[in-house]
């Protein structure tokens, strides 16, 4: 089965496809220096640059593939959740494919790929997604607009264990470095700076670390960032300083995300646990994962770099395992959900 998937859900214009379980091709243009200047993303603008991007990304896709849109199985996008206009772009040209073609069609879950991001491999030329080695898992999401934990039994079996309450981790990251001057996205930048930072030099908060519960909270880490700089703004021109202070905050943050994750795999009785999402390319949680994991006896699947931010391929891989499990198709007239919460 050949699908061509689509994912427009927020600033990452994405076309991959995807054959037999293998990525065939994953095209992905970024809008990040479109919204830098605006220290943020803006609906409205992603939206047009999706629909500039959307025809050129798809096409390279299906080129880097060798296959034809008459060739295609299904057509896939992303449904939802996501920024509503940058959505219908994707599914609304996914949708009218489909139809042309007269191929099923198949809307995504964006938080469901994003569980199997983790199972998508490194293979020789293409990646292939290795199903054969899947384990029932507790899932960690960590992105710039969500933090969620995840109970993943089966394959397309899952339910959420908790997320976040007000900001999401990558936002905290992109939040407080904007405290300190940084470039919006601060996460990469604080990844860097933290690097050669001391993280013990100043003691932030870590929210619900002791709740029993496995939500996330971390304004309130933001916003006592925000009092340490009001009371230490000289500290911004040293740039020692600045080096502790990221690793400081990143420390809060990793120590969190790490600590909640293990204890809900353990209480859930799953020896696997698998990380995507923007904030895992974060060095430092990558590694902490990984020491937490040995020592716990967990297995740790973290998704590759370039599948950990937003990418058509995960969209195309779930689509084909929700068409070989009969899966009904979506209807063609189906709308977007921007809203469209993981149960
Ligand atoms: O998944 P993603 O590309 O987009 C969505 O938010 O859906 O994630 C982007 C987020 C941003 O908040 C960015 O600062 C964060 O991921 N991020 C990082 C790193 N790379 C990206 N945060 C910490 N360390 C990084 N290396
Ligand atoms: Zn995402």
């Amino acid at each position: 089965m050949t699908i061509l998937a689509l994912e427009t859900s927020c600033d990452e214009t994405s076309a991959a496809v995807v054959r037999a379980g293998k990525v065939l091709a994953n095209v992905v243009s970024s809008q990040i220096s479109l919204h830098a200047e605006y220290g943020g993303v803006v609906p409205e603008l992603a939206a047009r640059e999706h629909l500039k991007n959307l025809l050129p990304v798809a096409r390279e896709a299906l080129h880097a593939a060798g296959v034809s849109p008459a060739q295609l199985d299904a057509v896939a996008a992303t449904q939802g959740p996501g920024l509503p206009n940058a959505l219908l772009v994707g599914l609304k040209a996914a949708q009218a494919l489909a139809f042309v073609l007269e191929r099923p069609f198949v809307g995504v879950n964006h938080h469901e790929a994003h569980l199997y991001s983790p199972w998508i491999t490194g293979g020789d030329d293409s990646l292939a997604a290795d199903f054969a080695n899947f384990q029932p898992n507790v899932s960690l999401i960590v992105s710039g607009g969500h933090t969620l934990l995840v109970l993943v039994a089966a394959e397309l079996k899952h339910r959420v264990l908790g997320g976040t309450i007000d900001d999401a981790a990558g936002e905290c990251f992109d939040k407080t470095g904007k405290l300190m001057g940084l470039p919006y996205p601060a996460g990469p930048v604080i990844d860097r700076l933290a690097e050669q930072g001391n993280p013990t030099a100043h003691d932030f908060p870590r929210p619900l670390l002791h709740d029993a519960s496995d939500d996330f909270s971390f304004s309130g880490l933001k916003t006592s960032v925000r009092y340490f700089l009001r009371d230490h703004p000289a500290l911004l021109d040293d740039r020692q300083q600045v080096c502790d202070l990221c690793a400081s905050v990143q420390a809060a943050i990793i120590e969190v995300l790490v600590k909640k994750t293990v204890r809900a795999a353990r209480r859930e009785g799953v020896r696997c646990v698998t990380a995507s999402g923007g904030v895992t390319c974060n060095r430092a949680l990558r590694k902490e994962l990984e020491r937490a994991c040995r020592q716990h006896g967990l297995t740790l699947r973290l998704a590759e770099k370039n599948l950990c931010t937003d990418n058509a391929a995960m969209i195309g891989i779930l689509a084909e395992r929700k068409l070989r499990a009969n899966v009904p198709p979506t209807p063609l007239d189906e709308e977007i959900k921007p809203g469209w919460a993981l149960a």
